[in-house]
């Protein structure tokens, strides 16, 4: 039997911080309320000449460093994001020619929110299957770069950043205990960025560059719908939630983690999330919390760790996962 293990982990956020202090004299805003409706008190931005690629190259050499990896050898790479540089190239060719990667394919997935969980379903296919050997699974985001800083009601969530992982074939152990995907296009004028098209399921779009959301729709969908796909995954793997030992939900909102918690019984306590030092990143999130977890000494080797996304689609994810990272070799810098 062919196995997948997650062997090493890196993270990459941009150095200038944005304090909801700061958003207080962009838009109509106040600390208090940002703190009270989302837990978010600041997050990461980049700078106007650096964007998600460069993020990517970051995460990735944060990972190479203190796990000691070479990458030359990786034969897929899967760079999930909304905002890549370019619609095409895409950030995969350029993260792969710029760390001297030769013999890999390189895609870009859109899964919006849920995208870094897509790329790992799709790294641990492409390994179990035998095709592939060493995939290299990023989820990237500058959101900043297409948030519209005079909507108060969207500029406070988001913030940049990047978080990759090397999925290696492995002789023992196994990292991927059990998945489910899930898509709701019913609901995709519910948060988009306009493209070619200015109609969805027949509704007419606000022609901006910037990124649309209706906060409350997206909020009652998450609510409805993920704690239910979360009850599948864990019946489709004959577990239950006390066997879970961390919970990784896309930080999107704290006020909406909370509730997924309470409907699922679950402790907030052993959930971890992102957002309160870099807000919304989209496809980073996931893995900026599992990083962030490791860093502070909380997930160790041998926890199991469900991850769930979801976003713009809608679409979600959930991945559950035993942890068995390689030794680290250098202390992790603090993010
Ligand atoms: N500061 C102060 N007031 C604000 C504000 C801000 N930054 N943003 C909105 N408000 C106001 C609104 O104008 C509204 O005022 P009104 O009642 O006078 O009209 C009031 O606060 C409540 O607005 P509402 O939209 O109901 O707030 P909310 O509690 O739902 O919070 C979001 C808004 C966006 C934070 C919340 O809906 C959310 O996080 N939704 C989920 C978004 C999400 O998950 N996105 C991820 C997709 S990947």
């Amino acid at each position: 039997m062919i196995r997948a293990r997650i062997t090493a982990i890196g993270t990459y956020v941009p150095e200038k911080k944005l304090t909801n202090r700061e958003l207080e004299n962009i838009v109509d805003t106040s600390d208090e309320w940002i703190v009270q409706r989302t837990g978010i008190q600041e997050r990461r931005i980049a700078h106007s000449d650096e964007f998600t690629s460069d993020l990517c190259i970051a995460a990735v050499k944060d990972l190479m460093h203190r796990y000691q990896k070479e990458v030359e050898d990786v034969d897929m790479l899967i760079v999930a994001t909304s905002t890549p540089d370019f619609p095409f190239p895409s950030v995969s060719s350029i993260v792969q020619h710029s760390l001297n990667i030769s013999q890999t394919g390189a895609i870009d997935l859109s899964a919006a929110c849920a995208g870094f969980v897509y790329g790992l379903h799709t790294a641990h296919s492409l390994i179990s299957s035998g095709l592939h050997k060493k995939v290299l699974v990023i989820g990237a985001d500058t959101l900043s770069k297409i948030t519209d800083y005079t909507d108060r009601s969207t500029c406070i969530l988001f913030g940049d950043g990047a978080g990759a992982v090397l999925v290696e074939r492995d002789q023992q152990s196994e990292s991927f205990i059990g998945f489910h995907l899930g898509s709701d296009g019913s609901g995709a004028q519910h948060v988009y960025r306009p493209g070619l098209a200015n109609k969805v399921n027949g509704i007419e779009l606000i022609d901006t560059e910037y990124l649309v959301q209706n906060g409350r729709e997206v909020f009652r969908w998450v609510v409805r719908n993920v704690p239910d796909s979360i009850q599948q995954l864990l019946q489709k793997t004959n577990m239950d939630l006390d066997q879970v030992d961390w919970f990784i939900p896309h930080s999107a909102n704290l006020r909406l983690i909370e509730p997924i918690c309470e409907k699922l019984a679950y402790p907030i306590g052993k959930t971890l999330y992102s957002l309160v030092n870099y807000g919304n990143t989209s496809a980073a999130t996931i893995p900026l919390a599992l990083d962030l977890g490791i860093r502070a000494g909380k997930v160790q080797n041998g926890d199991r760790v469900l991850l769930y996304g979801f976003g713009s689609g809608l679409v979600h994810a959930g991945q559950l996962l035993e942890l068995n990272f390689d030794q680290h070799f250098n202390r992790p810098k603090s993010l």
